[in-house]
This record gives structure tokens, C-alpha cells and sequence, in this order.
């Protein structure tokens, strides 16, 4: 940039040939140029706001703004443009402002005056909420697939563990036992329903913001219908006002991939719990650890730690969002450019943590011995014990009473309850019999929860099964 308060740019500095120069005596100024310039942001969009201006022109044909040559050379130049694009061959200028100045000014360049034809009937207001719509639809898509490949990875992990059981937690403290597939499964319930919300977000962005213009609609006969058809969306925008300002799509994007972290944050959490020596659940391969610069012995489930780390941008991504949206009124204003970064990096970010969180589970190893030793630590049959009770006509309330003293009896014998003699537990409750042991133990405990939803291998295969046909 030119120090004396110019661009530096001829096109952009001369009042003439700035796109918006008519009433303007004055060049823009170079700090002011900067500081409004997104293209270094919004040249991803690139694709999109070709495909958008191709299905713009198309309309502008049938409406017969442009004639056949018109139409052809303007097409045949957006599509050299993409080429150029893609071949790193695109002199991206920050004078020109954004993304869709600067593919319209390269148009003009390369076809001549017939380019300045293809801004009729619409406004970059339009055109920016349609590219990013656009943009959206595949970002959505890519993440989908991705959560269907993680969804198939947990699977394949639980099916191989439906009998090996671990201490399941509550406050972190032991509760009762589970199988870790019935844990595994509860993260794929988690991803089943990140699925469904991104679908459903989807749905809500598929609308065409094409043909609003700057926010009142067009004087110009376009087919709002039909550009809408040809870009992929089910229907046009019902309000041009809103179809120019609404950024609910990219709001509804970063709270959903909030959430989607937010559950990849909790599983690497556990994931980081489980590695560590304390509890040795799982391995992960060096591979997928790294070292410490002192500590000669480290080895640290790093990329576990940062998807947890990055899910914390990803949530303050839809703080900026919304704290961007809260005081806009209607219609379009220029805050929405600064949304583009929360919503491309929740989306780059999402996309990374995806990817890591599917190859730290093809990779886990699990170590059933150690999840099973932990599990008979902590009482995690106290439950079923009281159970055991009811079913022999205890009231549950004194059941809880009988079983808490057999485990302070534990605690003070330092041993487990399966541990306490017949005579023992028969003082505490004269209906106690032999056949308690069976119910004392971690195996009978899983498979004793043999229903919808619950942690018996036979439940858990089952849930195995029906979740490998919803995929
Ligand atoms: N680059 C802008 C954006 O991302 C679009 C430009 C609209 N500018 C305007 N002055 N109406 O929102």
C-alpha cells in the first residue's frame, strides 16, 4: 500500500474505475482499504461465488438482460477464472476488497466490457449469503461423512468388547459395572445425534438468498425459483430483507459443531484419563503421542489433549458469532463479513478433531485385565446386592441401609463384599443365602441389566446390531 493515503492499487484508487466509484471524489484511504479488505479470508468461497455468478448469468439470460454471446463469453470467463484459481494463477488484490470484486474485476479484465453486465440484478449482499450457504452445504457434508466413519470406528471397537468390563462411574467415584462396548456405545449415540443435528441445520441453510440484490429484491424479471433449482436449494428465500441478513445458518452451524466437540472434548478427556498409568484402560501408540523435553519417561496422549484445547475455540467461535449478530438491525451491514473466520475455523477445526478423534480409536489398545481390576475395586455390586434383597422382600430403603453396613464391614476389613462371610451377612439380614455370591459378582452384575439400553453383553450386541443397520 502507497503511504500517501492511496491504495496503491490504479484500479481501486482512481474514482473512475473503482466498481463503486461513481460518488466518491476521493480515493479510498490505504488504512481504510486494509482494514475492510476480506479477501485474504473470503477467497475460499472462490468455487461458490463462480458457481453463483454462472447461475446468475443464466437467469439474466432468460430475462433477457444478456443475449446469447453476452451469456457465453461471461460463463466461458468465470469458468477461466476458476481455472486460473486452481492453478494458483489468480493475482488475489486486497484493493479490490473481497472475493467477489475481485473475480467480477478479473472478469471485466479478460472479456471486456460485457463483464461490467454480470452485477444486473444483485448485490454482493445477496451474492455473499449465497456463496456461503453454498460453502456450508459441503462443509456439512464433508463433517458428515466423517462422523459416519467415526461411528463406524466405534463399532468395530465395541464389537470386540462386549464382555469386558470396567467400573462405570459416577462423580468419578466407581458406581456400578459396565461393558466397554455399552461405554463406547454411549459415544455413538452421542455422534448419532451430532448427525442428525447437522442434517437438520442443513435444511434450515438450503434456502437461496439469490435475486434479494441489496436487500429489497431486483426491478429485473429473474426466476428466483429456478437460479434457487439450479444451485441445489430447496426453495428461494420467502424474505429478501431477511434472506441478505440472516446469519442463523452460520450460528446454527457453530452451535451444532459445538456440540459435536464438545462430546469429541469429553471422550478424549476419558481417553486421557484411561492412559495414564493410575488407571492403564488403554495404550495408545507412540505414534500418536509425544515426549517431554525433561522428563525422560513421558509419553503424553498430546493429540487427545488438544482436540480437547480446540474445542475451546470452537465454542468461542459461536460466542463471537452471536455476540457479532445480537445488535444488528435489518437489513445487511458490513459486521457480517466478520463472520466468515468463526465459521470457516469451527468448520477446519471440527473437520481436524473429527479426524483425530477416528484414529486415536483405530488406534486405542484396551487393556481388559486392568478395566476388570479396577472394577472389582469400590463396591460396584453394592446395587445388586441390595437388588438381591428386594427380590427376597426387603424394602429397597432398608435393602440400601443393609448393604452400606456390609460395605463399611468391607472397608474397615479391607476386603470385598464377595469377601464377607455367609454369617457375617446373615447378621445384618437373616434372609441372605448362599446364592448371594452369584449375584456379588461382576459378570452376573452386566448380565443381570439385560434389557433396552442397558449394559448386558446380549443387550449390547443387540444395540451393536441395530446401530451398524442405521449406519
Ligand atoms: N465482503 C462482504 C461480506 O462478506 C460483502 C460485501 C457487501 N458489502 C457492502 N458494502 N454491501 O459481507
Amino acid at each position: 500500500m502507497a503511504k500517501d493515503g492511496n491504495t496503491g492499487n490504479p484500479a481501486a484508487d482512481n474514482p473512475e474505475t473503482r466498481m463503486w466509484g461513481g460518488r466518491f471524489a476521493e480515493p479510498t484511504d490505504a488504512f481504510v482499504a486494509r482494514f475492510t479488505a476480506s479477501v485474504d479470508v473470503d477467497k475460499r468461497l472462490y468455487h461458490h461465488d463462480i458457481r453463483c455468478s454462472i447461475v446468475h448469468a443464466n437467469g439474466l439470460r432468460a430475462a433477457g438482460v444478456l443475449d446469447a454471446d453476452e451469456h457465453r463469453t461471461i460463463v466461458e470467463g468465470l469458468e477461466a477464472i476458476g481455472a486460473e484459481v486452481e492453478r494458483d494463477d489468480f493475482d488475489w488484490d486486497p484493493a479490490l476488497e473481497d472475493v467477489h470484486m475481485n473475480i467480477e474485476a478479473r472478469l471485466t479484465e479478460l472479456v471486456g466490457e460485457v463483464g461490467k453486465k454480470l452485477h444486473t440484478a444483485r448485490s454482493r449482499n445477496d451474492q455473499v449469503a449465497t456463496d456461503v450457504r453454498l460453502w456450508l452445504r459441503d462443509a456439512i457434508g464433508a463433517i458428515d461423512a466423517q462422523l459416519k466413519e467415526l461411528m463406524g470406528g466405534i463399532l468395530d471397537l465395541a464389537s470386540g468388547h462386549t464382555e469386558t468390563v470396567m467400573p462405570g462411574l459416577t462423580h468419578l467415584q466407581t458406581a456400578q459395572p459396565v461393558t466397554f462396548a455399552h461405554h463406547l456405545m454411549a459415544w455413538f449415540e452421542m455422534a448419532k445425534r451430532d448427525r442428525a443435528r447437522f442434517r437438520d441445520c442443513l435444511e434450515r441453510a438450503n434456502v437461496s438468498p439469490l435475486g434479494s440484490a441489496a436487500l429489497a429484491g431486483t426491478t429485473f424479471p429473474i426466476d428466483r425459483v429456478a437460479s434457487a433449482a439450479e444451485l441445489g436449494f430447496d426453495a428461494p428465500a420467502a424474505n429478501s430483507l431477511d434472506a441478505v441478513s440472516d446469519r442463523d445458518f452460520a450460528l446454527e452451524f457453530c452451535a451444532v459443531a459445538s456440540l459435536a466437540a464438545v462430546h469429541l472434548s469429553r471422550w478424549c478427556e476419558e481417553i486421557i484419563l484411561w492412559v495414564s498409568p493410575q488407571w492403564g484402560f488403554v495404550t495408545l501408540p507412540d505414534a500418536y503421542c509425544t515426549g517431554s523435553s525433561i522428563m525422560p519417561q513421558k509419553k503424553n496422549p498430546d493429540v487427545a489433549e488438544l482436540v480437547r484445547g480446540k474445542t475451546g475455540r470452537v465454542i468461542g467461535n459461536l460466542n463471537a458469532l452471536l455476540v457479532l449478530m445480537k445488535g444488528q438491525p435489518l437489513a445487511y451491514n458490513r459486521d457480517n463479513q466478520e463472520d466468515k473466520l468463526p465459521l470457516f475455523d469451527t468448520a477446519d477445526t471440527l473437520v481436524d478433531c473429527l479426524d483425530a478423534m477416528t484414529r486415536i480409536i483405530a488406534a486405542l489398545e484396551p487393556h481388559p485385565a486392568a478395566m476388570r481390576d479396577a472394577a472389582e475395586r469400590g463396591f460396584a455390586v453394592a446395587t445388586d446386592f441390595a437388588d438381591y434383597l428386594v427380590r427376597r422382600d426387603v424394602p429397597f430403603r432398608d435393602a440400601h441401609e443393609i448393604v452400606g453396613r456390609a460395605v463399611a464391614m468391607c472397608v474397615e476389613r479391607e476386603v470385598a463384599l464377595d469377601q464377607i462371610p455367609l454369617d457375617d451377612l446373615q447378621a445384618l439380614c437373616p434372609r441372605v443365602d448362599e446364592d448371594v455370591y452369584g449375584v456379588l459378582t461382576l459378570d452376573g452384575a452386566v448380565a443381570a441389566r439385560d434389557h433396552v439400553g442397558g449394559t448386558a453383553p446380549r443387550a449390547v450386541a443387540a444395540a451393536i446390531e441395530a446401530a451398524r443397520r442405521h449406519l
